[in-house]
Parts: structure tokens; sequence; C-alpha cells
């Protein structure tokens, strides 16, 4: 089958590589020059797990193209997916000029029947009123005979096994409505459904609400343990103990329970603000997402608090080392990561950070930009020598089983604030660190 993929971002990217490995041909379009060329020379612009691979192979084999010019892509497909950005804006609200951007252009440009499916993760309502706008573009160009149909597939990859997800997803869903459009993406979609059945068809609000739904959900859940956390510094019982207690209970299941330094990424902040924010145009109060989105954000200032209290609210001179950059692991991305609060928290505190992840560095320092009172350092211990402590705030398996005697060593102090609740606290309290977690209660501050 042939489809246009436009916006060649973390989803598109992945989605158009998966969607050629299954034999489609794809055309790419973004409006983003530079990154078209640099995919056009077979450099990834995303740090993604396997997705080099597949990009390169399929591009040599000429099932993917890369293009700046969305008539090209639209002109030879029959599936039009957008997968452009859909950040927030400053009321919270997704800001959806990227995605009626592409609507126009379509109407514009096509020249026969499409399927147009929405990727981008879009408020109810967005899908049908991308459709009253590439209608309203036909009826410019006086070709309203042109047919077309639209539907919302949401993606559910995460980033850092983005194409394992896209592989085998849990579930695959298709908001539809009618048999036309269902029949024509269940046929797109069969090489992922083959092993058992996972696509769900349902109406397209019902699919855009889906999304929101999901990642509400599993925030919901970490902000949850979150704010259990902090009872347990309180009174001396461990998450972590909790977690398992309540992770075995089949009702509730083991994902999404770790309790931390909060959610961050393009997705869950982004979404949940969208969700409250669109809500509320019809007079709706989300509270418990309200509720959530607190939790979270006191989390960064937890730890920060128990960073503050150790150095008796004295931060001025001192040098931190901070293990990990990006949201989470096996990701460059670093949207809405913790650690950018931290370093400017503790920057502003007139301490200097000396950083180390695998890969997001170079994104940070894009955004922080070149400042002397932080270095980032290409290996893990090279950023504890002489820090008055180790603060873990990416929990990359790099960062599980560390020489604890060499951390002693190199570090001014033997202190680490864990901020993923990665190092077991017995077991450090017997090496001679002290340890402060996010709620495993007073042992892990000994
Ligand atoms: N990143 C994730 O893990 C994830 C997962 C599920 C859903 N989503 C949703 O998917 C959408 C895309 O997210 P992303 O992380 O891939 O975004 P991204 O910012 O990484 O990529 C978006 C791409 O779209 C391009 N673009 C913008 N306007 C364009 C236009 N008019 N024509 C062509 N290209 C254009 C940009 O240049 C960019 O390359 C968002 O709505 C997001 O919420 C993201």
């Amino acid at each position: 089958m042939r489809i246009c993929m436009v916006g060649t971002g973390y989803v598109g990217l992945v989605t158009a590589s998966c969607f050629a490995e299954q034999g489609n041909e794809v055309w790419c379009v973004d409006v983003d020059s530079e990154k078209v060329q640099q995919l056009q020379n077979g450099q990834i612009p995303i740090f993604e797990p396997g997705l080099q691979d597949i990009v390169k192979r399929n591009a040599a084999e000429g099932n993917l193209h890369f293009t700046t010019d969305l008539a090209e892509g639209v002109r030879n497909s029959l599936f039009i997916f957008i997968a452009v950005g859909t950040p927030t804006l400053a009321d919270g609200s997704s800001d959806l000029q990227y995605v009626f951007e592409v609507a126009r252009g379509i109407g514009e440009c096509m020249d026969a029947y499409k399927l147009v499916v929405v990727k981008s993760t879009v408020p109810v309502g967005t899908t049908l009123a991308v459709g009253e706008t590439v209608r309203r573009e036909l009826a410019a160009r006086q070709q309203t005979d042109l047919d077309f149909d639209v539907a919302f597939c949401p993606e559910f990859l995460k980033e850092g096994s983005a194409v394992e997800d896209f592989m085998k997803p849990d579930r695959i869903i298709i908001g539809a409505e009618n048999s036309r459009v269902a029949e024509l993406l269940k046929e797109l979609y069969s090489p992922f459904n083959m092993r058992e059945p996972r696509i769900l068809t349902m109406r397209v609000a019902s699919a855009e609400l889906s999304k929101y739904a999901a990642n509400s959900m599993l925030a919901t859940r970490i902000s949850f343990m979150n704010e259990l956390a902090g009872y347990c510094d309180l009174v001396g019982a461990d998450i972590e103990e909790i977690r398992r207690g309540i992770g075995a209970d089949s009702r509730i299941g083991s994902a999404f329970l770790y309790a931390g330094l909060g959610y961050g990424g393009s997705c869950f902040p982004k979404d949940l603000k969208a969700l409250i924010g669109t809500a509320a145009t019809r007079d709706y109060d989300f509270s418990i997402l309200r509720a959530v989105e607190e939790v979270n954000q006191r989390q960064r200032q937890r730890l920060l608090d128990k960073i503050r209290q150790h150095f008796a609210g004295d931060l001025a001179g001192r040098r931190f080392a901070l293990w990990g950059l990006s949201f989470k692991p096996h990701t460059d991305d670093i949207r809405e990561a913790p650690a950018l609060d931290l370093i400017r928290a503790l920057l502003d505190a007139g301490a200097s950070v000396t950083a180390f992840d695998p890969v997001a560095a170079a994104n940070v320092r894009k955004v922080l930009g070149d400042n002397p009172a932080i270095q980032y350092v290409q290996e893990r211990y090279e950023a504890l020598r002489d820090a008055d402590a180790l603060v873990l705030v990416t929990e990359w398996p790099a960062f599980r089983k560390p020489d604890f005697d060499r951390m002693k060593t190199l570090l001014k102090q033997p202190v680490i604030f864990d901020g993923r609740n990665q190092y077991d606290p017995t077991q450090l309290r017997r090496q001679g660190f002290t340890l402060y977690t996010m709620g495993r209660g007073r042992h892990g501050q000994d």
C-alpha cells in the first residue's frame, strides 16, 4: 500500500519505517528541510533503539522516501497520516495549527480518493474538523467531486521502545465513522494483528478520547504512588515494599507503580493539560487530573527539599553530580524532563552541576545554553569527581549496579539522592553512604 506520513518526529518516523518494513511504500514529509536532508543522507535525527537499521534498510530498498513536498507524498499515496506535533499553548490547550496546516495542504493538492488518518494526539472533534478543512479547500478549488474520508488512529508507542511497541502493539485503535474506512485501515494494520486480534474499531470521538484517557490513567497511577511515597517518608513505611504488595493484586497490576521524580516527556504533561483545558471549555472540571499534575510538580520540589535540608539550606558553591538527563531511560528526549527543573533550581541556589547522560547531554546543552556552571562529561564516574553529592535523576540501566567503592573515593562526601529508588538502602548504608530516597522510609535516610 502507498502511504504518506506527514511529520517525521518520534511518532511519524517510527510509524513510517514500521509500515515500510511490512512492504508498504512510504513518503515521509516534513517542513524541517534540515531533518529531511539528514534522513535522505541516512542520518537519524533521534535516538530510538532499532530505528536506524529499519530506516536505512527500507530507504535503500526504495520503500521509504523523504521529502519536504507535501504534494509529492499526497499524490503518490492512498493513506495520508498526520503525525505532526500538537504542543501545549499558554492556556494549557493543544496547539492544533500544524494539524490544520497539513489538512489545508492536503485539500490543496489531492487529486484522487484519499484516506486522511490523524495520528497526532488531538482533542475530541479535531479529526472531523480536519475533514471540514479539507472539504473547504476542495470547494475553493472547485473540486468537490473529489472523495476522501477521515479517521483517527491514536499512537501508543513509548519512546525508548517505540519500534518494538509499534510492531507488537497491545491494541490498535481505529476510530472511523464508516465501514469502508475501518476495512481499509484494518487491512493496512493486518500484519500487526496476525498472532492475536488486537484491532478495536470505535467511533472517532471515542478513539480521540481513548488516547487522553490512557495517558491520564497512567499518570494518575504515578502520582498516586508519589503521593503515597511522601507519606511513607513520614511514617517509616517503604514505598517499594508497598509497590510489590499492591502490584501483586491482579486487579491492580504492577505497571506504572514506581515512585520517583514524577513523569515528564512530550506526552503525559501535555495530554493532561489538554484534557483538563478542553474539558474546561465545556465547564467540566477534571479535578482528579489537576491533583495528578500538582503531585507531579511537587515531586521535583521534594527532592530539592531533601538536598537543601541535608546541606542546611546552603547550596552556594557546592557541586552536584547528576546521573541522567532524559525524561526517562533509552531516549534522548528531554521535553519536560525533571533534570531541567533540578539543574535550574541548583544553579539558582548558587551550586554547579556536572552531568552525565548516555545520549541526552547535547539536547540539554541546546536548551540551557553554554553555561560554565554546567559541565557535561562523557563517562558516569567522571561526573562524581569532587562532587558534594550524586543526584540520580534518570534510571538508565548503567546506573543500576555501579561500583560503590569507587564512587566513595570520587565523591567529596558519600551522599546520594536517589530520585528513582534504584538503590538498596540497607546495602548502601552498610557501605557507608548517606542515601536519600523517594519514600523508602526513615531507614533510607539513616
Ligand atoms: N512522542 C511520543 O512518544 C508520542 C506517542 C504517542 C503520540 N504522540 C503524539 O504524536 C504527535 C507527534 O509527536 P512527536 O513526538 O512525533 O512530535 P515531534 O515534535 O517529534 O515531530 C513532529 C514533526 O512534525 C513536523 N511538522 C510540523 N508541522 C509540519 C507540517 N505542516 N508539515 C510537515 N511536517 C510538519 C515537525 O517538523 C516535526 O518533525 C503529537 O500529537 C504527540 O502528542 C507522541
